[in-house]
C-alpha cells in the first residue's frame, strides 16, 4: 500500500481561504483572473464566478512557486503558449473534487435494484463520469458485488475523470481511515485492507474490486469520447453544477445517447434536468430514464 496523500492539497466545495501575505505575494490582475476564467472555460466548461478569485489565486500560486515563476502572466503565457504537462496542472489546480463513500446514498439502492433487475447472464457496464479520487466508482463496484451476490459480478466500470492528478490517486485506491469512519465495519472489512506500519491509519481497496474499475482521462467537453455505448447506468454526479446551462442542456442529451433502452442516468443532488424532458424523464431523485422507455 502506498501511502500517497500528499499528491494534491485536499478541497472542498467551500474552498481555501486567503491569498499569502508578505513577500510571497503575487500580483494577480483582474486581467489575468479574466484570462484563468476563459482558459478554463472554453477547455472544461466550468464557469468560475467572481466569488472564486481568492480560489484561484490560491490554487494557481502554488504552480507559480513550483516553477520559478514571478508573476501570473508569464505563467498564463506559459499555460497558453501550449507547455503540456503545465496546461494540464492548470486544469488540475482549477478542479474541485469534493466526493466520498457513498455520497448521496439512496443512489446506490436505486443502482442495486436496478442490477438485480438485469439478466443474469448480461454484462453490466457503468460508466462514472466525474470520478474524481475513486471514491464514487468504488461505491459503485461495492454495491454490484453486493446486489449481484458475486465477487466477481458481471460488471465493467469506467471511471473518467477530466483531472490527471485526481484519476492517479483513485487508481491508488488507497485512502485515509476517516474517509470509511461511517461506513459499516462489515462492508469495510469485506472491501478494504487496513494499512500497517507505515500505512497504518490507511485502508487500500481490495483487488478484487479494484479490477471491476477501469479508469481514463475524459473532458466531457470534447466533441469525441473514447468510449462507447450502451451503458446499463451513467453517474454524471456533482460536475454539471461547474457547468453552464447549455452545456449541462448538451451533455444531457449526449449521455442519454449512450444509455441502454431501460439505463438509468444519476445525476448530482442540486443538478436538475427538466429542461431535456423531450430525451430524459425523472424516475427518482435527480435519477433519470429515456423518456420513451417503459
Ligand atoms: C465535485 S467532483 C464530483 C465527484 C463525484 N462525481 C461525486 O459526486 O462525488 C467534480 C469532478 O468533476 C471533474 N470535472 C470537472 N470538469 C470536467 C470535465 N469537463 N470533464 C470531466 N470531468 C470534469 C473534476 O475534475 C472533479 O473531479
Amino acid at each position: 500500500m502506498v501511502a500517497d496523500q500528499s499528491r494534491k492539497a485536499a478541497r472542498t466545495d467551500v474552498e481555501e481561504t486567503a491569498a499569502p501575505g508578505g513577500a510571497d505575494v503575487f500580483h494577480f490582475e483582474d486581467a489575468d483572473f479574466e484570462r484563468v476564467r476563459k482558459l478554463i472555460y472554453q477547455h472544461a466548461g466550468i464557469t468560475l464566478s467572481d466569488s472564486k478569485r481568492t480560489m484561484v489565486y490560491s490554487r494557481l500560486v502554488r504552480r507559480l512557486r513550483a516553477l520559478g515563476e514571478s508573476d501570473f502572466s508569464s505563467y498564463l503565457r506559459r499555460v497558453q503558449n501550449g507547455d503540456g504537462p503545465e496546461w494540464q496542472n492548470f486544469v488540475n489546480s482549477l478542479t474541485t473534487n469534493l466526493t466520498s463513500f457513498y455520497r448521496e446514498a439512496h443512489h446506490f439502492k436505486i443502482l442495486a435494484r436496478h442490477l438485480e433487475a438485469q439478466p443474469a447472464q448480461s454484462k453490466k457496464r457503468i460508466w462514472c463520469a466525474a470520478a474524481s479520487t475513486g471514491e464514487e466508482p468504488y461505491t459503485i463496484a461495492f454495491t454490484a458485488i453486493e446486489a449481484l451476490g458475486s465477487s466477481n459480478p458481471a460488471v465493467e466500470i469506467v471511471a473518467s475523470d477530466i483531472d490527471t492528478s485526481v484519476l492517479a490517486r483513485a487508481e491508488q485506491a488507497t485512502y485515509p481511515l476517516d474517509t470509511v469512519a461511517k461506513m459499516e465495519p462489515e462492508r469495510l472489512k469485506h472491501f478494504f485492507l487496513r494499512g500497517k506500519g507505515t500505512n497504518e491509519g490507511l485502508v487500500r481497496v481490495k483487488p478484487e474490486v479494484r479490477c471491476l474499475v477501469t479508469f481514463k482521462q475524459l473532458n466531457l467537453l470534447d466533441s469525441r469520447w473514447p468510449l462507447e455505448g450502451p451503458f446499463t447506468a451513467i453517474f454524471c454526479r456533482n460536475v454539471m453544477i461547474y457547468f453552464d446551462k447549455e452545456t449541462q442542456l448538451k451533455l444531457a442529451r449526449r449521455l442519454a445517447a449512450l444509455l441502454a433502452p431501460d439505463g438509468l442516468i444519476f445525476f448530482g443532488h442540486s443538478e436538475n434536468l427538466s429542461q431535456v424532458r423531450d430525451v430524459l424523464e425523472s424516475c427518482g431523485q435527480t435519477v433519470y430514464k429515456h423518456a420513451n422507455a417503459r
